[in-house]
């Protein structure tokens, strides 16, 4: 029988051949040493089309036995295989490699992302997988420019450093931007000579699983990329706690960075957190209004608001506080809502019914504490899938529930403001510290404000410019370590100070 006999329905309106096809071959398996092989308890776990709440494929239950399989092969490779010794410009080509055989099967990947995600094809198309060929892309040109420095050294000594790898990787992502994610992590890493275990979120295996078959069409040497599908407590936590895994990146809530950090005293693991955040947009009178509603809007509701760096405080100054609402509504109101397969449609549902559940919670308290939602506020009138109306609640003061906690759902908290020392005092009045934008045309203002705001990134007049050359991660509770940029090659490499008698 097919593991998948609702398949046809689960994913209508696909219509990549290719993505069918990779779904139809259910259940999913575990990649370890080159290898696609069953969870060893056998045990497998349901993905669901959150537009549909039908299921898409089974995949591999990972457990604690499958991680410690994994790192045994991981070690194996790290330590006797050749990539950590492998020439960078080896390296380089396999990187490339892998960027063109994403942009190679963009349109299945794409398709694949939005079934499993509910995010809309448009922006899976246009970001999410570009950015993941563009992020491999980046970092093999990365492998040749690992640099160690000469130190001046007493004369009768040559003291200069190396910058090694780290060893073995473990990297835990989220659901939010899957494939891009595996991206962040999987390609520094390997510029640097790591060999990783990569665990996909739960809800949103599928494009992982795409890229590793990819990843086995080119010369990368087999145990270098492992991919353990499986649940948090379990095959998560059973990467935090390893003994023998050198370093874990995570990206997810800053509650389970937390443990991860705890988990990582066992052996000292190194440690990367992308957590959390609660980001200020703060808008001026003088901005230009029509593209600062475009720019918030976007910042809120792109990807269902299903962003760490969203901006979910929108702070405006009180004199255009209804006006700019009133168009943030508009905008709102025009958005598309719907089966994200479609072209036209420019929100889709949110990943899970445990996320659904969250954000109608977030709804319902915005509203207890007396916000009032100008638009939006309620979930989908769609009969299946975890639809929410993008919503911006106005009347909402810094100290509520909707201002303080991470919503991640496309809900915007309105919050009027005085002037510049008001909007910086409320903005850092948070224990997050993603990112932050500010809209003004007064150039002097705006790098002060970009200066005083405790974020990780700041934008000026846009919102959510997101670019493999640039660091990326947070101040306070988002998390600390950079993603991104010439940052990431820190995360995946140490260094060795070698002195020579002369
Ligand atoms: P989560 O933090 O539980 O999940 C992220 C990843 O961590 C997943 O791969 C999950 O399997 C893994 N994980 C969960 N528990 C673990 C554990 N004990 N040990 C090791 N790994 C573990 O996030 P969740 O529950 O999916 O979403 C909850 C909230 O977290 C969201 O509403 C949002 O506020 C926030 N979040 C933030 C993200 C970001 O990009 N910073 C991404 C996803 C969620
Ligand atoms: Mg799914």
């Amino acid at each position: 029988m097919g593991a998948t006999p609702s398949l046809e329905s689960a994913a209508r309106g696909a219509k990549s051949s290719a993505a069918l096809e990779f779904l139809r071959n259910s259940p999913k398996k575990l990649l370890i040493n080159g290898k696609w092989v069953a969870a060893k308890s056998g045990k497998t776990f349901e993905t669901l089309n959150p537009a549909n709440e039908e299921v898409l494929a089974l995949v591999a239950e990972g457990d604690k036995a499958d991680v410690d399989e994994a790192v045994k092969i991981a070690r194996k490779a790290y330590e006797e295989g050749p990539w950590a010794s492998a020439r960078p410009h080896d390296r380089t080509k396999v990187l490339l490699k892998i960027a063109d055989l994403i942009d190679k099967h963009a349109e299945e990947l794409a398709e694949l992302e939005t079934l499993d995600n509910g995010k809309p094809l448009f922006e899976s198309k246009n970001i999410d997988i570009p950015g993941a060929a563009e992020t491999f892309r980046y970092y093999a040109g990365f492998a040749t420019k690992i640099y160690g420095e000469t130190n001046p050294s007493d004369p009768s000594m040559f003291n200069y450093t190396l910058r090694e790898p780290v060893g073995v990787c473990g990297q835990i992502i989220p659901w939010n931007f899957p494939l891009l994610m595996a991206a962040w992590k999987i390609a520094p890493a390997l510029a640097c000579g790591n060999v990783v275990i990569l665990k996909p979120a739960e809800q949103t295996p599928l494009t992982a699983l795409r890229l590793g078959e990819l990843i086995l069409e080119t010369d990368l040497p087999q145990g270098v990329v492992q991919i353990i599908t499986g649940f948090g407590p379990g095959a998560g936590s059973s990467i935090a706690e390893h003994p023998d895994i050198d370093k874990v990146a995570f990206t997810g809530s800053t509650e389970v960075g937390k443990l991860i950090l705890k988990a990582s005293t066992g052996n000292l693991k190194r440690v990367s957190l992308e957590l959390g955040g609660k980001s200020p947009n703060i808008i001026f009178p003088d901005a230009d209004m029509q593209q600062a509603v475009f720019g918030s809007s976007i910042g809120i509701f792109m990807n269902q608001g299903q962003v760490c760096c969203a901006g979910s405080r929108v702070f405006v100054q009180e004199k255009v506080y209804d006006q700019f609402t009133d168009s943030m509504s508009q905008f709102a109101k025009s958005i598309t809502l719907g089966n994200p397969l479609d072209a036209s449609t420019r929100m889709g549902p949110l990943v899970s019914k445990e996320q659904h559940d969250r954000v109608k919670g977030y709804l319902k308290a915005g509203k207890e504490e007396g916000a009032k939602a100008k638009i939006g506020g309620e979930p989908g009138k769609q009969e299946r899938g975890y639809f929410i109306e993008p919503t911006v609640f106005t009347g909402v003061n810094n100290q509520m529930k909707i201002a303080r906690e991470e919503i991640f759902g496309p809900v915007a908290s309105a919050i009027p403001f005085k002037d510049e020392n008001d909007a910086v005092f409320q903005g850092n009045d948070t224990t997050y510290g993603l990112a932050a934008a500010v809209w003004t045309k007064d150039i002097s203002r705006a790098h002060t404000i970009a200066r005083k705001l405790k974020a990780g990134t700041v934008w000026i007049n846009t919102y959510g410019q997101i670019d493999p050359m640039s660091p990326f991660g947070g101040y306070k509770q988002s998390g600390f370590g950079r993603e991104l940029g010439k940052y990431a090659i820190d995360l995946y490499t140490q260094i060795k100070s070698v002195y020579l008698k002369l």
